[in-house]
């Protein structure tokens, strides 16, 4: 008995003058009116403590647009033990009641729910409407139908049997409690990271990067409003290195699923393998970290498509995407009518406030980002092998504005050619047509990375040539598309070496990282 194949939530546009637009605008209206606060949410209660802290918006600076409680090292005991103890309740519930529960929040999130969590993630989050729209609203509610439609998937695989043998397989939960770090970037991810594994019958301490903790508070208010029963999710806001102390160190930790920097995945990886030893089971370690993600070009694409996606593909969300487009290699021959039309592009583009719904390019996420991305772009200006092709400008006087900038270098290693910026920086790197292969060679020893790439040519003997020499280079491997934006049921999504342990967000091979299967033998 499968749940079957959903269909992708329909992406609403926000056209001028159009109903849910104006809904939209009245949910934003409705959410710069008020500071509201945020508690901690730990078994049946709402967590308030002493230390209030503010949430101030990206694009404002000067609005604060929430006041969440900051939690200790008490609290995270506190949400292990809720979540342990509501553990075999969840475990053994019937997969249907848990699946309707997160149908019943996709419903929510598609109906009642839609303009308040972009809402709470435009002004949280620093989003424009429509990319806000394809995160927080669509994304997400696929996730939630998807995977449910993955796990009965799951369910169903079962052995052979024999003639008076009857094996079968049940998928439990694992052993403890899950833990869900998650990043500011993507409400989606915020909220699939604790629901994929919830799913399948474990319970969660859920901490949220605190940028995101406006429209974490939102897909809380849903899951429980569809009827999340209390301690399987807990919702904590406390210190990294605070919380990981205590988590890492539970003998009922049984896993993590993170998305977040390769430095502190890493550094996860390393604290798990030191406490080893404590741990009841190996704990599942699922994550996916960081990117620098490549754009190769051959002499046979056509170059508006090209300046089309690497506009896109760099500059959407800011290039606040693991995914973003970061480096291009182009063709010398190609590359002054890929710059005109990249250059006419950024001249069209407007940037500002997430509230006026003409800006493509908002503000990023907080001032330490702020300051990272334009020390990259001041080095690239004093740097002799990198001209500022566009933009290079920023102010933080008000909100976080970076403006769309790309550099040209000539150097392949630079430090912008290499380096995760994760802002609004595009580099491109022009080779000799005659150097092709030379450069597929470059661009995958140059890759510690493999999270996305894509490559533009209309020759199908090159797109075969590159799509083998880097099979390894990018997760997710886009034939004349931007290396973005992929869509749940359709991109599973997820990358290897420094990129996180590829299991493929939204599908079948991530919800079997959060079971442990027992097999079954019966004699008849
Ligand atoms: N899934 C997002 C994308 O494809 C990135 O996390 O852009």
């Amino acid at each position: 008995f499968q749940v079957p194949f959903p269909q992708n939530e329909p992406v609403k546009e926000y056209r001028p003058g159009s109903d849910e637009r104006a809904k939209l605008k009245a949910a934003l209206a409705e959410a710069s009116s008020k500071t509201i606060d945020i508690p901690m949410y730990i078994g049946a209660e709402e967590v308030r403590t002493d230390v209030q802290k503010a949430l101030v918006a990206p694009h404002n600076r000067h609005q604060t647009l929430a006041h969440y409680h900051e939690g200790d090292d008490s609290h995270v005991e506190q949400a292990i033990t809720a979540a342990l103890n509501a553990k075999e309740e969840w475990a053994n519930l019937a997969w249907e009641h848990r699946a309707s529960i997160f149908l019943k929040a996709a419903e929510l999130l598609a109906g009642p729910y839609r303009y308040k969590i972009n809402a709470a993630t435009m002004l949280g989050q620093s989003k424009n409407a429509y990319q806000a729209e394809i995160d927080s609203a669509c994304e997400l509610i696929d996730f939630l139908r998807f995977n449910v439609h993955y796990m009965t998937e799951i369910y169903s695989q079962q052995p052979r049997s024999s003639a008076g043998v009857w094996n079968r397989q049940e998928y439990r939960p694992l052993e403890g409690f899950v833990f869900a770090l998650t990043p500011f970037n993507f409400t989606a991810i915020a909220g699939n990271l604790p629901t994929a594994p919830a799913m399948m019958g474990n319970t969660v301490v859920w901490k949220p990067a605190i940028q995101q903790i406006y429209s974490a508070k939102v897909i809380m208010d849903v899951l429980k409003e569809a009827g999340l029963p209390d301690g399987v999710i807990n919702l904590i806001y406390v210190d990294g290195p605070v919380a990981g102390e205590v988590i890492f160190k539970h003998p009922d930790f049984a896993g993590i699923h993170f998305t977040g920097s390769t430095g502190v995945f890493q550094q996860i990886w390393k604290t798990i393998g030191e406490n080893v030893n404590l741990y009841k089971s190996y704990p599942r370690i699922v994550g996916e970290t960081g990117g620098k993600d490549f754009v190769l070009v051959h002499e046979s694409a056509d170059p508006k498509a090209v300046a089309t996606a690497l506009v896109r593909g760099a500059f959407e969300y800011q290039g606040q995407k693991c995914s973003a487009a970061s480096r291009a290699y182009i063709p010398s021959s190609l590359w002054d009518q890929v710059r005109d039309y990249v250059l006419a592009d950024l001249q069209t583009i407007k940037m500002g406030s997430v509230e006026n719904f003409g800006n493509f390019v908002n503000a990023v996420i907080d001032e330490r980002a702020f300051d990272k991305i334009t020390e990259y772009i001041t080095n690239a200006k004093n740097d002799p092998a990198v001209e500022v092709v566009a933009g290079g400008n920023f102010d933080k006087k008000d909100g976080f504005y970076v403006e769309p900038t790309v550099l040209l270098s000539s150097d392949p290693v630079s430090v912008t050619m290499c380096e995760e910026i994760f802002g609004p920086v595009l580099t491109v790197y022009l080779y000799h047509p005659e150097n092709f292969e030379q450069t597929i060679t470059l661009v995958d020893q140059t890759s510690p990375y493999a999270l996305t790439g894509a490559v533009f040519a209309k020759d199908r003997y090159v797109i075969e040539l590159i799509a083998k020499k880097l099979s390894d280079a990018a997760g997710n491997f886009y034939i004349n598309d931007k290396p973005t934006g992929a869509v749940v049921g359709q991109q599973p999504f997820g990358g290897s070496r420094a990129s996180g342990t590829n299991d493929k967000a939204g599908s079948s091979l991530n919800l079997l990282r959060w079971v442990s299967a027992r097999a079954i033998k019966e004699t008849l």
